[in-house]
């Protein structure tokens, strides 16, 4: 675990630093562990991350989305993404906000552009880390509502369709 949130923290500080991403400590990681979901490389390296930040019983920012730039165009940013969604549909969160200067990303992933007064809480926060110091770029919000996941049907056995 701890491990992780070091390797996780390596990641995600050298985008931070170019203000594409809040900085992080290792205790903040560490401490939120249960909500990252990350890909790692054949000798076990975390090489891509997201997380789940959730606001309300219902709503939730992926944040922290980084892949290692080697990696870049592998679809290591759309997997930790989905792997976020699934976390948050376990935790019966229906919406789902994400900031980034890499419009075609959400997009792809299905994501809508938005306004980030929608998110008080999240502008609330960015107020709170501007107060502390920390420098805040402007970026584009992207939303997403979570179906319900889709389950296949159940298949009606042979003998049972035959009336047996
Ligand atoms: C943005 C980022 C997470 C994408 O990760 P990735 O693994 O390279 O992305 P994927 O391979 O899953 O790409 C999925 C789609 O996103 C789009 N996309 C990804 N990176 C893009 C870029 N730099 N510019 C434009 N579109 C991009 C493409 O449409 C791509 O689909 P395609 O490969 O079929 O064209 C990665 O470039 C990164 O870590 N960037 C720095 C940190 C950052 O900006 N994070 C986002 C803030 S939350």
């Amino acid at each position: 675990m701890r491990a992780d949130a070091g390797q996780i923290l390596e990641l995600v500080n050298p985008y931070a630093a170019q203000g594409l991403m809040l900085p992080r400590t290792l205790d903040q990681i560490a401490s939120r562990i249960d909500s990252y979901v990350v890909a790692a490389d054949a000798g076990g390296r975390v090489i891509a991350c997201a997380a789940l930040e959730e606001y309300s019983p219902s709503l939730a920012e992926v944040s922290s989305v980084a892949v290692a730039p080697a990696h870049h165009g592998n679809g290591l940013g759309t997997q930790v993404v989905l792997g976020v969604e699934r976390v948050a549909r376990s935790r019966d969160i229906e919406e789902l906000f994400a900031l980034s200067l890499t419009d075609q990303f959400f997009l792809s992933l299905s994501y809508k552009p938005t306004t980030i007064s929608r998110y008080p809480e999240k502008l609330a926060r960015y107020d709170a880390l501007s107060r502390s110091g920390v420098d805040i770029v402007p970026k584009r919000c992207f939303q997403k509502t979570l179906g319900k996941e889709w389950n296949p049907p159940r298949l009606v056995s042979r003998r049972r369709a035959r009336g047996a």
